[in-house]
Protein backbone atom coordinates (compact mmCIF):
# COMPACT_ATOMS: atom_id res chain seq x y z
CA UNK A 1 0.00 0.00 0.00
CA UNK A 2 2.96 2.51 0.38
CA UNK A 3 4.58 3.50 -2.20
CA UNK A 4 7.38 5.62 -3.37
CA UNK A 5 7.54 8.35 -5.86
CA UNK A 6 9.53 11.60 -7.54
CA UNK A 7 7.67 12.42 -10.06
CA UNK A 8 7.19 15.95 -11.25
CA UNK A 9 4.04 17.56 -9.77
CA UNK A 10 2.62 18.05 -12.87
CA UNK A 11 2.24 14.33 -13.72
CA UNK A 12 0.95 13.00 -10.38
CA UNK A 13 -2.79 12.06 -10.48
CA UNK A 14 -3.85 11.18 -7.04
CA UNK A 15 -7.61 12.39 -5.43
CA UNK A 16 -5.22 14.21 -3.20
CA UNK A 17 -1.91 15.65 -2.71
CA UNK A 18 -0.60 16.65 1.08
CA UNK A 19 1.59 19.34 1.60
CA UNK A 20 3.35 20.15 5.00
CA UNK A 21 3.63 23.93 5.83
CA UNK A 22 5.30 24.81 8.94
CA UNK A 23 4.71 29.15 9.68
CA UNK A 24 8.54 30.01 9.39
CA UNK A 25 9.95 28.27 6.71
CA UNK A 26 9.45 26.37 3.61
CA UNK A 27 10.24 22.81 3.79
CA UNK A 28 10.94 21.95 0.05
CA UNK A 29 13.75 22.25 -2.37
CA UNK A 30 12.07 21.27 -5.59
CA UNK A 31 10.64 24.61 -7.05
CA UNK A 32 6.83 23.27 -8.09
CA UNK A 33 6.82 22.10 -3.86
CA UNK A 34 8.42 24.95 -2.82
CA UNK A 35 5.89 27.63 -5.26
CA UNK A 36 2.67 25.83 -3.91
CA UNK A 37 3.81 25.98 0.48
CA UNK A 38 4.56 29.36 -0.59
CA UNK A 39 1.22 30.26 -2.19
CA UNK A 40 -0.22 29.97 1.49
CA UNK A 41 1.78 32.95 3.29
CA UNK A 42 -0.32 36.40 3.82
CA UNK A 43 -3.46 34.13 4.12
CA UNK A 44 -5.33 35.26 7.27
CA UNK A 45 -7.23 32.36 8.01
CA UNK A 46 -4.42 29.73 8.08
CA UNK A 47 -1.30 30.26 10.24
CA UNK A 48 -0.15 26.54 9.63
CA UNK A 49 -0.30 25.84 13.35
CA UNK A 50 -0.27 22.40 14.15
CA UNK A 51 -3.50 20.12 12.99
CA UNK A 52 -4.67 23.17 10.98
CA UNK A 53 -5.67 22.26 7.77
CA UNK A 54 -6.93 23.79 4.41
CA UNK A 55 -7.57 22.53 1.01
CA UNK A 56 -7.36 23.20 -2.29
CA UNK A 57 -9.21 22.28 -4.79
CA UNK A 58 -8.62 21.87 -8.07
CA UNK A 59 -5.24 23.18 -7.88
CA UNK A 60 -4.02 25.15 -11.49
CA UNK A 61 -2.04 22.85 -13.87
CA UNK A 62 -2.02 20.16 -11.87
CA UNK A 63 -4.18 16.71 -12.53
CA UNK A 64 -5.45 16.74 -9.08
CA UNK A 65 -8.76 16.83 -6.87
CA UNK A 66 -7.56 18.93 -4.17
CA UNK A 67 -4.23 19.86 -2.29
CA UNK A 68 -4.57 19.51 1.17
CA UNK A 69 -2.39 21.78 3.49
CA UNK A 70 -1.31 20.83 7.25
CA UNK A 71 0.12 22.69 9.58
CA UNK A 72 3.26 21.40 11.45
CA UNK A 73 3.95 24.96 13.66
CA UNK A 74 7.22 25.94 13.80
CA UNK A 75 10.21 24.33 11.95
CA UNK A 76 12.60 24.06 14.63
CA UNK A 77 10.04 23.06 17.30
CA UNK A 78 9.23 19.99 14.67
CA UNK A 79 9.62 16.21 15.42
CA UNK A 80 8.89 12.86 14.32
CA UNK A 81 5.48 12.28 16.10
CA UNK A 82 4.21 15.62 14.56
CA UNK A 83 4.97 14.60 11.34
CA UNK A 84 3.40 11.38 12.66
CA UNK A 85 -0.13 12.75 13.38
CA UNK A 86 0.33 15.46 10.63
CA UNK A 87 0.47 12.91 8.06
CA UNK A 88 -2.40 10.89 10.05
CA UNK A 89 -5.03 13.51 10.21
CA UNK A 90 -4.53 14.12 6.59
CA UNK A 91 -5.39 10.93 5.63
CA UNK A 92 -8.05 10.54 7.56
CA UNK A 93 -9.45 14.15 6.19
CA UNK A 94 -9.18 12.77 2.47
CA UNK A 95 -10.35 9.18 3.40
CA UNK A 96 -13.75 10.95 4.72
CA UNK A 97 -14.81 11.88 1.30
CA UNK A 98 -13.80 9.23 -0.90
CA UNK A 99 -11.15 6.52 -1.43
CA UNK A 100 -8.21 6.45 -3.87
CA UNK A 101 -4.84 7.78 -3.61
CA UNK A 102 -3.19 10.07 -1.94
CA UNK A 103 0.38 11.44 -2.11
CA UNK A 104 2.49 13.08 0.43
CA UNK A 105 5.42 15.35 0.01
CA UNK A 106 8.21 14.30 2.32
CA UNK A 107 9.67 18.01 3.66
CA UNK A 108 13.37 18.01 2.14
CA UNK A 109 14.88 21.07 4.01
CA UNK A 110 15.56 23.35 7.31
CA UNK A 111 14.23 20.51 9.42
CA UNK A 112 16.11 20.44 13.28
CA UNK A 113 19.18 18.34 13.39
CA UNK A 114 18.07 15.55 14.76
CA UNK A 115 14.90 15.21 12.05
CA UNK A 116 16.60 14.10 8.90
CA UNK A 117 14.55 13.26 5.57
CA UNK A 118 14.73 9.19 6.02
CA UNK A 119 13.17 9.45 9.72
CA UNK A 120 10.61 12.76 8.19
CA UNK A 121 9.57 9.97 5.69
CA UNK A 122 9.64 6.90 8.12
CA UNK A 123 7.10 9.43 10.53
CA UNK A 124 5.22 10.17 7.40
CA UNK A 125 4.59 6.92 6.20
CA UNK A 126 3.80 5.51 9.68
CA UNK A 127 1.19 7.73 10.42
CA UNK A 128 -0.47 7.15 6.94
CA UNK A 129 -0.36 4.05 7.13
CA UNK A 130 -2.18 3.52 10.30
CA UNK A 131 -4.57 6.59 10.24
CA UNK A 132 -5.78 4.33 6.61
CA UNK A 133 -5.90 1.65 8.65
CA UNK A 134 -9.87 0.85 9.37
CA UNK A 135 -12.34 -1.17 11.91
CA UNK A 136 -13.75 -4.13 10.31
CA UNK A 137 -17.31 -3.27 10.80
CA UNK A 138 -20.53 -5.83 10.83
CA UNK A 139 -22.85 -3.45 8.85
CA UNK A 140 -23.65 -4.35 5.33
CA UNK A 141 -23.04 -0.89 4.38
CA UNK A 142 -19.41 -0.33 4.86
CA UNK A 143 -18.90 3.34 5.19
CA UNK A 144 -15.26 4.41 5.49
CA UNK A 145 -13.16 2.91 3.43
CA UNK A 146 -9.29 2.99 3.15
CA UNK A 147 -7.62 4.69 0.55
CA UNK A 148 -5.79 2.17 -1.91
CA UNK A 149 -2.89 3.97 -2.32
CA UNK A 150 -0.78 6.23 -0.54
CA UNK A 151 2.66 7.08 -2.34
CA UNK A 152 5.23 9.32 -0.58
CA UNK A 153 6.91 12.40 -2.83
CA UNK A 154 10.68 12.50 -2.46
CA UNK A 155 13.38 14.23 -4.51
CA UNK A 156 14.32 12.03 -7.36
CA UNK A 157 17.33 10.25 -6.64
CA UNK A 158 16.67 9.58 -2.97
CA UNK A 159 14.16 6.74 -4.28
CA UNK A 160 16.73 3.72 -3.67
CA UNK A 161 18.01 4.12 -0.12
CA UNK A 162 14.32 5.16 0.46
CA UNK A 163 12.53 2.53 -0.64
CA UNK A 164 14.27 -0.13 2.65
CA UNK A 165 12.38 2.04 4.91
CA UNK A 166 9.45 2.20 3.35
CA UNK A 167 9.75 -1.56 3.65
CA UNK A 168 10.17 -2.21 6.81
CA UNK A 169 7.83 0.72 7.81
CA UNK A 170 4.67 -1.09 5.60
CA UNK A 171 5.57 -4.78 7.69
CA UNK A 172 5.71 -3.30 11.21
CA UNK A 173 2.19 -1.12 10.42
CA UNK A 174 0.67 -4.06 8.93
CA UNK A 175 1.67 -5.72 12.37
CA UNK A 176 0.00 -2.90 14.49
CA UNK A 177 -3.28 -3.53 12.00
CA UNK A 178 -3.09 -6.79 12.54
CA UNK A 179 -3.75 -6.41 16.37
CA UNK A 180 -6.06 -3.58 16.11
CA UNK A 181 -7.97 -5.97 14.12
CA UNK A 182 -7.95 -8.43 16.91
CA UNK A 183 -8.70 -6.33 19.71
CA UNK A 184 -11.55 -5.15 18.02
CA UNK A 185 -13.42 -8.61 17.71
CA UNK A 186 -15.90 -8.92 19.74
CA UNK A 187 -15.57 -11.85 22.46
CA UNK A 188 -17.92 -13.51 20.80
CA UNK A 189 -15.82 -14.10 17.59
CA UNK A 190 -12.67 -14.59 19.46
CA UNK A 191 -13.56 -17.89 21.74
CA UNK A 192 -9.59 -18.71 22.94
CA UNK A 193 -9.83 -21.31 20.62
CA UNK A 194 -10.74 -18.98 17.98
CA UNK A 195 -8.02 -16.93 18.71
CA UNK A 196 -5.31 -19.40 18.67
CA UNK A 197 -7.00 -20.56 15.24
CA UNK A 198 -6.86 -16.81 14.21
CA UNK A 199 -3.08 -16.37 15.10
CA UNK A 200 -1.85 -19.36 14.06
CA UNK A 201 -3.04 -19.25 10.59
CA UNK A 202 -1.18 -15.48 10.23
CA UNK A 203 2.30 -16.98 11.93
CA UNK A 204 2.33 -20.37 9.61
CA UNK A 205 1.97 -17.92 6.76
CA UNK A 206 4.71 -15.48 8.21
CA UNK A 207 7.00 -18.95 8.75
CA UNK A 208 7.03 -19.13 12.75
CA UNK A 209 5.97 -22.13 14.12
CA UNK A 210 3.22 -22.89 16.64
CA UNK A 211 2.71 -24.75 19.25
CA UNK A 212 -0.89 -24.80 20.97
CA UNK A 213 -1.44 -26.29 24.10
CA UNK A 214 -5.31 -27.65 24.97
CA UNK A 215 -6.88 -28.07 28.40
CA UNK A 216 -5.97 -31.05 28.54
CA UNK A 217 -2.43 -30.40 28.33
CA UNK A 218 -2.27 -27.45 30.42
CA UNK A 219 -3.67 -29.94 32.75
CA UNK A 220 -1.04 -31.99 32.47
CA UNK A 221 2.04 -29.30 33.17
CA UNK A 222 -0.16 -28.01 35.66
CA UNK A 223 -1.02 -25.38 34.92
CA UNK A 224 -3.37 -24.67 37.62
CA UNK A 225 -3.49 -20.51 38.11
CA UNK A 226 -4.40 -20.61 34.01
CA UNK A 227 -7.07 -22.87 34.76
CA UNK A 228 -8.42 -21.48 38.09
CA UNK A 229 -8.80 -18.46 35.38
CA UNK A 230 -10.72 -20.75 32.56
CA UNK A 231 -13.08 -23.03 34.55
CA UNK A 232 -15.81 -20.59 34.87
CA UNK A 233 -16.12 -20.35 30.85
CA UNK A 234 -17.70 -23.17 28.35
CA UNK A 235 -15.00 -21.91 26.07
CA UNK A 236 -11.54 -23.76 27.42
CA UNK A 237 -8.35 -22.00 27.70
CA UNK A 238 -5.50 -22.69 25.83
CA UNK A 239 -1.60 -21.72 25.47
CA UNK A 240 -0.42 -20.81 22.21
CA UNK A 241 3.31 -20.21 21.58
CA UNK A 242 4.64 -18.55 18.50
CA UNK A 243 8.26 -19.52 17.80
CA UNK A 244 10.21 -17.36 15.21
CA UNK A 245 13.86 -19.02 15.46
CA UNK A 246 16.13 -17.88 12.71
CA UNK A 247 19.31 -20.35 11.93
CA UNK A 248 22.87 -19.61 13.94
CA UNK A 249 20.45 -17.33 16.44
CA UNK A 250 22.03 -17.27 19.80
CA UNK A 251 20.20 -15.65 22.76
CA UNK A 252 16.26 -16.25 23.15
CA UNK A 253 14.10 -13.55 23.79
CA UNK A 254 10.60 -13.95 25.44
CA UNK A 255 7.61 -11.88 24.39
CA UNK A 256 4.77 -12.58 27.04
CA UNK A 257 1.27 -11.32 26.52
CA UNK A 258 -2.28 -11.34 28.24
CA UNK A 259 -4.69 -13.03 25.87
CA UNK A 260 -7.93 -12.74 28.40
CA UNK A 261 -10.60 -12.84 25.45
CA UNK A 262 -13.48 -11.29 27.65
CA UNK A 263 -12.92 -10.38 31.57
CA UNK A 264 -16.16 -10.23 33.05
CA UNK A 265 -14.53 -10.07 36.33
CA UNK A 266 -15.14 -14.16 37.11
CA UNK A 267 -17.68 -14.23 40.76
CA UNK A 268 -16.45 -10.85 41.64
CA UNK A 269 -18.42 -9.87 38.50
CA UNK A 270 -17.55 -6.38 37.25
CA UNK A 271 -20.39 -3.37 37.41
CA UNK A 272 -21.78 -1.57 34.47
CA UNK A 273 -19.31 0.45 33.42
CA UNK A 274 -16.32 -1.39 33.45
CA UNK A 275 -17.38 -4.40 32.02
CA UNK A 276 -18.62 -3.29 28.37
CA UNK A 277 -15.10 -3.09 26.70
CA UNK A 278 -13.48 -5.98 28.56
CA UNK A 279 -13.19 -7.82 24.82
CA UNK A 280 -9.95 -5.75 24.89
CA UNK A 281 -8.30 -7.54 27.66
CA UNK A 282 -5.99 -9.66 25.53
CA UNK A 283 -4.17 -6.26 23.79
CA UNK A 284 -1.26 -7.64 25.41
CA UNK A 285 -1.41 -11.17 23.46
CA UNK A 286 -2.20 -9.13 20.53
CA UNK A 287 0.52 -6.94 20.42
CA UNK A 288 2.79 -9.85 21.35
CA UNK A 289 1.83 -12.49 18.19
CA UNK A 290 1.59 -9.56 15.91
CA UNK A 291 5.48 -8.55 17.05
CA UNK A 292 6.84 -12.03 16.62
CA UNK A 293 4.84 -12.27 13.22
CA UNK A 294 6.14 -9.06 12.20
CA UNK A 295 9.85 -10.43 13.36
CA UNK A 296 9.63 -13.19 10.90
CA UNK A 297 8.47 -11.46 7.94
CA UNK A 298 11.30 -8.58 8.80
CA UNK A 299 13.88 -11.53 8.80
CA UNK A 300 15.00 -10.43 12.23
CA UNK A 301 18.13 -12.58 12.97
CA UNK A 302 17.25 -13.04 16.37
CA UNK A 303 15.28 -15.98 18.40
CA UNK A 304 11.82 -14.25 19.51
CA UNK A 305 9.44 -16.76 21.46
CA UNK A 306 5.86 -15.60 22.11
CA UNK A 307 3.73 -16.87 25.06
CA UNK A 308 0.41 -16.80 24.51
CA UNK A 309 -2.23 -17.70 27.58
CA UNK A 310 -5.91 -17.68 26.09
CA UNK A 311 -8.71 -17.73 28.26
CA UNK A 312 -11.86 -16.21 29.15
CA UNK A 313 -12.69 -15.01 32.70
CA UNK A 314 -16.24 -15.67 33.15
CA UNK A 315 -19.13 -16.62 35.89
CA UNK A 316 -20.52 -20.19 36.20
CA UNK A 317 -21.16 -22.49 38.48
CA UNK A 318 -17.95 -24.40 37.49
CA UNK A 319 -15.76 -20.68 38.42
CA UNK A 320 -13.27 -19.97 40.13
CA UNK A 321 -13.83 -18.74 43.61
CA UNK A 322 -12.33 -16.23 46.08
CA UNK A 323 -11.01 -18.19 48.88
CA UNK A 324 -9.71 -20.64 46.85
CA UNK A 325 -5.82 -21.67 46.85
CA UNK A 326 -4.27 -23.08 43.14
CA UNK A 327 -1.59 -24.12 42.27
CA UNK A 328 0.69 -22.32 39.70
CA UNK A 329 3.09 -24.20 37.25
CA UNK A 330 5.79 -22.78 39.24
CA UNK A 331 4.73 -24.74 42.14
CA UNK A 332 4.08 -21.38 44.12
CA UNK A 333 0.19 -21.68 45.93
CA UNK A 334 -1.81 -18.26 45.19
CA UNK A 335 -5.22 -17.55 47.85
CA UNK A 336 -7.37 -16.01 45.29
CA UNK A 337 -8.44 -13.10 47.09
CA UNK A 338 -10.67 -11.56 43.62
CA UNK A 339 -11.44 -13.42 40.93
CA UNK A 340 -10.83 -10.06 38.58
CA UNK A 341 -7.29 -10.13 39.67
CA UNK A 342 -7.08 -13.10 36.78
CA UNK A 343 -4.19 -11.51 33.96
CA UNK A 344 -1.73 -11.56 36.98
CA UNK A 345 -2.67 -15.48 37.78
CA UNK A 346 -2.56 -16.49 34.22
CA UNK A 347 0.67 -14.35 33.89
CA UNK A 348 2.42 -16.37 36.39
CA UNK A 349 1.62 -19.60 34.71
CA UNK A 350 2.87 -18.00 31.33
CA UNK A 351 6.34 -16.02 32.58
CA UNK A 352 7.23 -18.96 34.45
CA UNK A 353 6.76 -21.61 31.43
CA UNK A 354 8.72 -19.10 29.28
CA UNK A 355 11.38 -19.23 31.88
CA UNK A 356 11.73 -22.78 32.35
CA UNK A 357 11.28 -24.06 28.68
CA UNK A 358 12.99 -21.41 26.76
CA UNK A 359 15.74 -20.14 28.81
CA UNK A 360 16.00 -16.76 27.10
CA UNK A 361 17.79 -14.42 28.00
CA UNK A 362 15.11 -11.59 28.64
CA UNK A 363 11.25 -11.80 29.37
CA UNK A 364 9.04 -8.82 28.49
CA UNK A 365 5.87 -9.70 28.89
CA UNK A 366 2.57 -6.63 28.02
CA UNK A 367 -0.61 -7.23 29.70
CA UNK A 368 -3.82 -5.23 30.36
CA UNK A 369 -3.55 -5.50 33.86
CA UNK A 370 -4.56 -3.31 35.70
CA UNK A 371 -6.83 0.06 36.09
CA UNK A 372 -5.00 1.34 38.99
CA UNK A 373 -1.92 1.84 35.75
CA UNK A 374 -4.33 3.96 34.15
CA UNK A 375 -5.23 6.39 36.94
CA UNK A 376 -1.83 6.53 37.59
CA UNK A 377 -0.59 7.38 33.93
CA UNK A 378 -3.75 8.07 32.08
CA UNK A 379 -5.19 6.32 29.09
CA UNK A 380 -2.34 7.15 26.64
CA UNK A 381 0.92 5.88 28.45
CA UNK A 382 1.75 2.58 29.66
CA UNK A 383 3.12 1.37 32.98
CA UNK A 384 7.16 0.01 32.64
CA UNK A 385 8.38 -2.07 35.63
CA UNK A 386 11.51 -3.76 35.60
CA UNK A 387 14.80 -4.08 37.99
CA UNK A 388 17.00 -4.10 34.99
CA UNK A 389 18.55 -0.72 34.35
CA UNK A 390 19.93 -1.50 30.22
CA UNK A 391 16.75 -3.37 29.62
CA UNK A 392 14.96 0.17 31.00
CA UNK A 393 16.93 2.03 29.03
CA UNK A 394 16.25 0.16 25.71
CA UNK A 395 12.82 -0.24 26.19
CA UNK A 396 12.68 3.79 27.16
CA UNK A 397 14.50 4.51 23.92
CA UNK A 398 12.35 2.84 21.54
CA UNK A 399 9.25 3.92 23.43
CA UNK A 400 11.00 7.68 21.97
CA UNK A 401 11.26 6.43 19.19
CA UNK A 402 7.88 4.93 18.28
CA UNK A 403 5.99 7.28 20.48
CA UNK A 404 4.06 4.33 22.35
CA UNK A 405 4.88 5.70 25.45
CA UNK A 406 5.95 3.94 29.01
CA UNK A 407 7.08 5.54 32.36
CA UNK A 408 9.47 3.85 34.53
CA UNK A 409 7.74 2.48 37.76
CA UNK A 410 8.96 1.39 40.84
CA UNK A 411 9.07 -2.11 41.82
CA UNK A 412 9.50 -1.19 46.10
CA UNK A 413 10.93 -4.09 47.68
CA UNK A 414 9.18 -3.47 51.10
CA UNK A 415 5.44 -3.02 49.19
CA UNK A 416 6.19 -7.03 48.82
CA UNK A 417 4.20 -7.58 52.18
CA UNK A 418 1.02 -6.40 50.14
CA UNK A 419 1.30 -10.01 49.12
CA UNK A 420 0.77 -12.01 52.38
CA UNK A 421 -1.25 -14.72 52.90
CA UNK A 422 -2.03 -16.58 55.86
CA UNK A 423 -2.55 -19.81 53.95
CA UNK A 424 -0.51 -19.87 50.67
CA UNK A 425 2.60 -18.37 49.64
CA UNK A 426 0.90 -15.35 48.53
CA UNK A 427 -2.48 -13.65 48.03
CA UNK A 428 -3.36 -12.43 44.06
CA UNK A 429 -4.38 -8.86 45.67
CA UNK A 430 -3.34 -6.37 48.39
CA UNK A 431 -5.26 -5.76 51.25
CA UNK A 432 -6.38 -2.57 49.93
CA UNK A 433 -6.54 0.49 46.80
CA UNK A 434 -3.42 1.93 46.89
CA UNK A 435 -0.66 1.38 44.31
CA UNK A 436 -2.40 -1.24 42.77
CA UNK A 437 -0.35 -1.05 39.63
CA UNK A 438 2.75 -1.65 41.43
CA UNK A 439 1.48 -4.64 43.79
CA UNK A 440 0.16 -6.72 40.58
CA UNK A 441 3.59 -6.19 38.81
CA UNK A 442 5.82 -7.00 41.60
CA UNK A 443 3.19 -10.60 42.14
CA UNK A 444 4.26 -11.08 38.85
CA UNK A 445 8.04 -10.75 39.33
CA UNK A 446 8.05 -14.22 41.24
CA UNK A 447 7.49 -16.19 38.78
CA UNK A 448 10.34 -15.08 36.60
CA UNK A 449 13.11 -16.68 38.65
CA UNK A 450 16.57 -14.83 37.78
CA UNK A 451 15.41 -14.01 34.21
CA UNK A 452 16.37 -10.58 33.52
CA UNK A 453 12.12 -8.84 32.92
CA UNK A 454 10.28 -6.22 32.45
CA UNK A 455 6.23 -5.51 32.57
CA UNK A 456 4.39 -2.94 30.39
CA UNK A 457 0.78 -2.50 31.35
CA UNK A 458 -1.30 -1.09 28.69
CA UNK A 459 -4.45 -1.14 30.10
CA UNK A 460 -4.78 2.76 29.30
CA UNK A 461 -3.11 3.02 25.82
CA UNK A 462 -4.47 -0.68 24.31
CA UNK A 463 -7.53 0.64 23.55
CA UNK A 464 -8.76 4.52 22.79
CA UNK A 465 -13.05 5.76 23.00
CA UNK A 466 -12.60 8.54 20.33
CA UNK A 467 -10.37 8.32 16.96
CA UNK A 468 -6.84 9.71 17.23
CA UNK A 469 -4.56 11.57 14.93
CA UNK A 470 -3.76 8.12 13.48
CA UNK A 471 -6.00 5.59 15.26
CA UNK A 472 -9.31 5.14 15.28
CA UNK A 473 -11.15 4.48 17.98
CA UNK A 474 -10.84 0.91 19.29
CA UNK A 475 -7.89 -0.82 19.81
CA UNK A 476 -4.47 0.67 19.03
CA UNK A 477 -1.72 -1.82 18.85
CA UNK A 478 -0.32 -0.62 21.04
CA UNK A 479 3.19 -2.03 21.71
CA UNK A 480 3.84 -3.58 18.08
CA UNK A 481 6.01 -0.70 17.09
CA UNK A 482 7.79 -0.55 20.52
CA UNK A 483 8.03 -4.33 20.40
CA UNK A 484 9.47 -3.84 16.66
CA UNK A 485 12.25 -1.68 17.12
CA UNK A 486 13.35 -3.00 20.73
CA UNK A 487 13.99 -6.20 18.71
CA UNK A 488 15.63 -4.65 15.90
CA UNK A 489 18.21 -3.27 19.06
CA UNK A 490 18.63 -5.78 21.45
N1 LIG B 1 -8.58 -6.33 32.79
C1 LIG B 1 -8.57 -5.63 34.03
C2 LIG B 1 -7.74 -4.36 33.98
C3 LIG B 1 -8.23 -3.28 33.05
C4 LIG B 1 -8.96 -2.21 33.54
C5 LIG B 1 -7.92 -3.29 31.70
C6 LIG B 1 -9.37 -1.20 32.69
C7 LIG B 1 -8.34 -2.29 30.85
C8 LIG B 1 -9.06 -1.24 31.36
C9 LIG B 1 -7.97 -6.51 35.13
O1 LIG B 1 -8.12 -7.88 34.97
C10 LIG B 1 -8.68 -6.16 36.40
O2 LIG B 1 -9.84 -6.36 36.47
N2 LIG B 1 -7.92 -5.64 37.36
C11 LIG B 1 -8.46 -5.23 38.61
C12 LIG B 1 -7.53 -5.70 39.70
C13 LIG B 1 -8.11 -5.59 41.08
C14 LIG B 1 -9.23 -6.58 41.28
C15 LIG B 1 -7.00 -5.85 42.10
C16 LIG B 1 -8.58 -3.70 38.61
O3 LIG B 1 -7.73 -3.05 37.98
O4 LIG B 1 -9.52 -3.19 39.17
ZN1 LIG C 1 -9.96 -8.62 35.73
ZN1 LIG D 1 -8.29 -8.52 32.98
Amino acid sequence: MLQLTSQDLSRIKAEALIIPVCDDRNLFRSKSLRLWAAKLEGIDSFSAGPGEQLDLYQPEGLPLERIVFTGLGASRKLTVEGLRQAAGKSIRRIRQSRPGTAVLAVPETNLPDDLDPSLALTAMAEGAYLANHTLAVYKAEKKKRPLKAIRLLVASGQTRTFRGILARVEHICRGTALARDWVNLPANDKSPRDLAGMITRKARQAGVATTLMDASQLKRQKMGALLAVGSGSRQPPQMLILDHKPARSRETLALVGKGVTFDAGGLNLKPTGSIEMMKIDMAGAAAVAAAVITAARLGLKKRVVGVLPLVENMVSGAAFRPGDIVRSYSGQTIEIGNTDAEGRLILADALAYAAKRYKPARIIDLATLTGACVVALGDRIAGLFTEDAPLRELILASSAKTHERCWAMPLPEDYEDLLKSDLADMRNIGPGRWGGAIVAALFLSRFVGDTPWAHIDIAGPAYTKKAQAYSEAGGTGFGVRLLCDLMEDL
